[in-house]
């Protein structure tokens, strides 16, 4: 019997890390879902990569959960894998907690705390499924070095990140009988138009390709799963 092709979901898919991850997996055989906001770009993306299906949606938009995680589900067939990538910096320019609106805290938190909780929650029942028929599933969410530094003007994202740092741990842990691990990955810092956003001034040639940082997640994900499951 042929073995399953590896099904997989990246949020935040279009730019970055996240395209990095939907073009190397696509490459390496996957059927791969990947959701953004902006419909235009969901397109050109689910155009330009064989086997991957552009979902639009907004991950931090609680009505926008439900719909993301049956398009997922229902274009794979399934989900081995779930990549909780898209993120919010918060206020732009960064800045000091005390001049931080509560409104930039809260949409830091709906993007990046939230946002994967509920996800995750609504695609739960075909992880475990996965799980079940493979022997593993995974999912990442994507931390950073902000989540463990006080780097100052990064409150919003840091606070953020370091919550879904301990979720992750807590739920790796409650998931583990039903064979779903769940791993914090922070990929390190790349040239990204997040990371132009946060520091303009930064020289690119010292950033990482996202692509690298993407080769490292993906190892990482296939080192978490039953070894020689999948084609
Ligand atoms: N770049 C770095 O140096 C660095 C360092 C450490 C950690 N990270 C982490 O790495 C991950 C990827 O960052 P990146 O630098 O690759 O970002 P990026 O290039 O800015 O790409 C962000 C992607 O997420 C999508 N997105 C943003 N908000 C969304 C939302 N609410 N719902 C759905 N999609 C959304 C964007 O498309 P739309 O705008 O069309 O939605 C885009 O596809 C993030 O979790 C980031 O925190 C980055």
């Amino acid at each position: 019997m042929s073995q399953p092709k590896l099904r997989v979901a990246v949020t935040g898919g279009t730019s970055g890390l996240g395209l990095a991850l939907v073009r190397q997996f696509a490459r390496e055989g996957a059927e791969v879902a990947f959701v953004a906001r902006t419909a235009e770009r969901v397109a050109r993306v689910a155009a330009e990569v064989p086997h991957a299906h552009g979902v639009v949606g907004d991950v931090a938009a609680k009505d926008d959960i439900h719909p993301i995680a049956l398009q997922i589900t229902g274009r794979l067939g399934g989900l081995n894998v779930l990549i909780n990538n898209a993120s919010s910096l918060g206020p732009t320019p960064l800045a000091l907690l005390a001049d931080t609106d509560c409104e930039d805290l809260e949409a830091a938190l709906a993007a990046n705390l939230v946002g994967p909780f509920r996800l995750t929650k609504a695609l739960l029942g075909a992880l475990a499924g996965a799980a079940r028929e493979t022997g593993g599933a995974v999912v990442v969410n994507i931390s950073s070095d902000a989540a463990v530094n006080a780097y100052e003007t990064w409150g919003a994202y840091g606070a953020s990140k370091a919550g879904l740092a301990h979720l992750s741990r807590i739920w790796d842990a409650e998931l583990a009988a039903d064979g779903v691990r769940v791993l914090s990955l922070d990929p390190g810092d790349m040239d990204t138009p997040l990371h132009a956003t946060a520091i303009p001034d930064a020289d690119p040639s010292e950033l990482q390709r996202p692509e690298d940082a993407a080769a490292g997640i993906v190892a990482a994900i296939r080192a978490a799963l039953p070894q020689g499951a999948f084609a």
